[in-house]
């Protein structure tokens, strides 16, 4: 980066009214709909001939959650314009944010051109997901104002932002950048090289990648890889991320004993994602990199924090998931949130039947159909426990289809014997049901399922979302802890 000392002064953060958004679709939308919250009047331009409409569309959807949670006092959600002249979009602007399309032809001269018709005392900052600035900056005047602001999508709701400057860019205009984003409510991190796909993404893309490969091969379904991580460390994440995660995986010596105990073992998957020698700096340098996020933190005060904040979410989750989005009720007119209504919780009943003799095979014992039968019954006692009984199939010809299952054979079953299946809902989507069982003979467990079931519109042939009643009744129904699942799963 270039010395501070041929920096020229950037605005005074107090003093900017006006900020200019280049490309408005989903990210620059995104962000013009986030400064307008934040009190800013927003200048737009964007080559698209409807680019005011898709804009007006963004921000009429973004406004509602703005106001929730990111809105300063007076902020006019119609204080913006488009503009067909670059130079009167970024005319008396405090910050231009470039989120044009991703190509690095199109950025390298669009930024040149901003930079051009922009006062020099202006930071640029640009959305892109991958490119650095030095590849971004080379036909403009004046890179030395030139940043990344790397967001999330959507980007008035995820407040990371990643800030880093090319081998032109001043340091001070990246300590700008970072003040600016910082003073509007974003959770900045500043870095100080450029790594190519910034730090979010590349986590996301290794994540990403491993996932595709899964599937490649066959070995995962796209529902359990989501599953994997929405009902496994995607809960711990919001609250502590990847390494201070596995910081507390190593019990109570950390990550010293995580390293050094799993280490060996690692080598395998490490070795499948071309990662680097765990040579003794790397594990000295996570060992200490964790102690320091961890702070003053002792391992227990971790696990109650991570924990309280897992039991939030989860209810959070589950709510959000079930009853059209229970969790989140609007705000009465005083401004606080309403209490949502809790109706009394529906334990789902055991269903019951014995063992007859044309179920039993060669052996003496029930043969492997009969258990899908028998598991079928109980999906049909949940149906009716939910309201998807025969005269609502009836009324509204639907029904639901088992797409996907997962039986264990545990213990053999003999004629006469007194079967006890418990059902347990895992997760509900407004089309979906995903149900575990558990089969047992007096107490003891011989079979488990597994089943994911759409709702479907027979007449339509095609899935439909269930009736209002029926998901009000779903959202009732007590969720499973994912130790059960497991259980089921073995
Ligand atoms: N979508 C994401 O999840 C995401 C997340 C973070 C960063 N980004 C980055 O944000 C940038 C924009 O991505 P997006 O998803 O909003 O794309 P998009 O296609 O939704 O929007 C691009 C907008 O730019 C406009 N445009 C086209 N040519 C232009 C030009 N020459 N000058 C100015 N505007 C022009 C288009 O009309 C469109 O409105 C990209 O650099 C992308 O990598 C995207």
């Amino acid at each position: 980066m270039s010395a501070a000392a041929s920096d020229p002064s950037y605005p005074d953060l107090d003093s900017i009214t006006t900020v200019t958004c280049i490309g408005a679709g989903t990210i620059g939308g995104g962000w013009a709909a986030y400064f307008l919250a934040q009190g800013f009047t927003v200048r737009v331009w964007d080559p698209a001939p409807d680019a005011a409409d898709k804009l007006n569309r963004l921000i009429e959807a973004a406004w509602p959650a703005l106001a929730e949670l990111d809105m300063v006092e007076g902020a006019n959600k119609d204080a913006w314009t488009v503009h067909t002249d670059l130079a009167e979009a970024v005319a008396g602007t405090g910050f231009v944010q470039e989120s044009a399309p991703e190509s690095l032809e199109l950025k390298r001269s669009l930024l040149a051109s901003i930079d051009a018709v922009c006062d020099e005392h202006v930071v640029i900052g640009s959305s892109t997901s991958g490119y650095s600035m030095t590849e971004m900056a080379l036909d403009a005047a004046h890179p030395e104002r030139l940043v990344v602001g790397h967001p999330f999508n959507p980007p008035y709701l995820i407040p990371l932002v990643e800030v880093v400057g090319g081998e032109s860019t001043a340091a001070s205009a990246v300590d700008w950048a970072a003040d600016f984003y910082t003073r509007i409510g974003k959770s900045v991190i500043r870095m100080d090289h450029e790594v190519p796909g910034f730090i979010a993404n590349r986590l996301q893309e290794a994540q990403w990648r491993e996932a595709l490969h899964m599937i490649d091969h066959g070995e995962a379904t796209v529902e359990q890889i989501d599953r994997s991580i929405t009902d496994g460390p995607g809960l711990r994440w919001p609250f502590q991320g990847p390494m201070l995660t596995f910081h507390l995986a190593g019990g109570e010596g950390g990550m010293a004993h995580m390293l050094d105990h799993f280490g060996p073992s690692l080598k395998s998957p490490w070795t499948r994602l071309d990662a680097p020698e765990l040579t003794p700096k790397l594990r000295d340098d996570v060992v200490a990199g964790c102690d320091v996020a961890a702070g003053d933190k002792s391992i227990p005060d971790l696990v109650a924090h991570r924990d309280a904040g897992i039991i939030a979410l989860r209810r959070l989750t589950a709510g959000l998931d079930g009853a059209h989005g229970a969790a989140l009720q609007p705000t009465s007119a005083e401004g606080t949130r309403a209490e949502p209504e809790r109706p009394a919780p529906i334990e789902l009943d055991p269903y019951r039947t014995e063992v007859a003799s044309e179920w039993i095979d060669y052996n003496g014992h029930m043969s492997e159909a009969f258990y899908v039968l028998v598991f079928g019954f109980a999906t049909n006692q949940v149906m009716d426990q939910i309201g998807l009984d025969k005269a609502h199939r009836e009324a509204n010809c639907t029904s639901l289809y088992t797409v996907e299952s997962h039986i264990r054979y545990l213990d053999e079953v003999s004629l006469g014997a007194h079967l006890e299946v418990g059902a347990k809902l895992v997760s509900a989507g407004p089309k979906k049901l995903h149900l575990a069982y558990e089969m047992r003979v007096g107490g003891q467990l011989v079979a488990t399922e597994e089943i994911i079931g759409l709702h479907v519109n027979q007449e339509q042939g095609s899935t439909a979302p269930f009736s209002d009643e029926v998901m009000e009744r779903i959202g009732r129904i007590r969720r499973e802890s994912p130790e059960w699942v497991g259980r089921a799963l073995g």
